[in-house]
């Protein structure tokens, strides 16, 4: 099956390692299994004493009972025979998208995004319509132009709330509209919330499988809970048919996520107040010192984030994106990922989470800086 490259990924995989300041990152600052166990009051003899004696079996096929409970308790309406545990969120896109999309489907996507979103259904066979979300509506969806794109036809809407790069995030009043679109063409309406729960204040919003009997979300412990390592996603939705056939999908590509992984997901989110506080500290923080940066760059222009981790910022520079930020980490070290990823040239996207030191962010963009004033010399 032909599958177009995953930009952002090869971009990432080429330059994580090499460079001084990661810019790129779009975790919150990822914790150590010791700052873990501190955030929950953990001791550590306690919490290896409980792994160490265990047999390294496949563990829970479906899920441990302790996983499914508290990722249930990130969502309004769910229950554990609702969710599956997968390989990260991304291991959750691919089984929800080649689950669900067949040849000569119709399918209509959310750009910028995360590459699976569109490429996935396309390498499926999809004929696959792009909705453009527009800097200058916030890059929230317009759902006007979603209902013009959406027919009888169209078996999977794809969405990401909130979005990466753009940092949009959609209320609850945007997402039921959507819903409406989606029901009244009966469409599964997909939804990436790896990011969900990171807002710059205390409100969220809701998740599309508590709005929607046909709404399909995929999430992690990557972003928000900072465990990417564990390599722990799952995928939620309330419809039998499409749970059976995804874990019929699911035995052929993973059998479990791995009884350490779970162990520590389901500490994590057994405490996931403390853990969100430190995430959101982090994020807030830092938003503002990219902000303030931002402005008092005069080749630069940004849609403010509303949440998540990553802003995508313009400058004004006659110079395409992958030369900017190839020169960028060769001569600054310091790396952030080419627009033309997202098929948004001139610009790059920021990840401005990778710290919870602001100093060691200011670095990062002062590195930028120093950059953006050899271009002008
Ligand atoms: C929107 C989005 N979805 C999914 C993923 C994959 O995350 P995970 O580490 O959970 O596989 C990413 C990672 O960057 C992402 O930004």
């Amino acid at each position: 099956m032909h599958i177009k490259d995953f930009a952002v990924e090869q971009w990432m995989n080429e330059w994580e390692t090499k460079c001084t300041y990661n810019v790129a990152e779009t975790c919150v600052y990822s914790v150590s299994l010791d700052e873990l166990l501190g955030l929950c009051g953990v001791d550590e003899a306690e919490f290896l004493g409980s792994i160490c004696d265990r047999r390294l079996t496949y563990g829970a096929i479906e899920g441990s009972p302790e996983l499914l409970k508290g990722i249930c308790g990130l969502y309004r309406s769910v229950s554990p025979d609702n969710v599956i545990p997968t390989h990260g969120a991304a291991g959750a896109n691919a089984l929800v998208l080649s689950t669900l999309v067949e040849p000569g489907d119709h399918v209509v996507s959310v750009m910028p995004t995360y590459q699976q979103l569109y490429s996935i259904p396309e390498a499926c066979g999809a004929k696959v319509d792009i909705l453009h979300l527009d800097r200058k509506k916030h890059y929230h969806v317009d759902v006007e132009e979603l209902e013009r794109l959406v027919t009888d036809e169209t078996k999977v809407i794809c969405i990401n709330n909130p979005d990466n790069p753009t940092g949009a995030l959609l209320d609850e009043d945007t997402l039921s509209a959507i819903v409406d679109v989606a029901r009244r063409h009966d469409s599964w309406l997909m939804c990436d919330e790896v990011y969900r729960l990171l807002t710059q204040d205390d409100t969220y919003s809701p998740s599309v499988v508590d709005l929607y009997e046909k709404g399909v979300t995929t999430s992690s412990m990557s972003k928000v809970w900072s465990l990417a390592g564990i390599r722990l996603g799952w995928c939620i939705t309330k419809d039998p048919e499409l749970l059976r056939a995804l874990l019929s999908h699911r035995d052929y590509n993973l059998i479990s996520c791995g009884l350490l992984d779970e162990a520590i997901g389901s500490l994590a989110l057994s405490h996931a107040d403390a853990l969100l506080a430190r995430s959101r500290r982090i994020v807030r923080q830092n938003l503002a010192t990219l902000m303030r940066w931002v402005e008092s760059e005069p080749h630069l222009s940004v849609v403010r984030p509303e949440a998540g981790t990553t802003a995508l910022v313009y400058y004004d520079y006659e110079i395409d994106s992958y030369e900017f930020c190839s020169r960028l980490i060769e001569e600054e070290g310091a790396l952030v990922t080419p627009g033309d990823c997202f098929e948004e040239p001139r610009s790059m996207r920021i990840g401005y989470a990778y710290s919870d030191n602001v100093g060691d962010l200011q670095e990062g963009l002062d590195a930028i800086s120093r950059f953006m004033r050899k271009l002008e010399a």
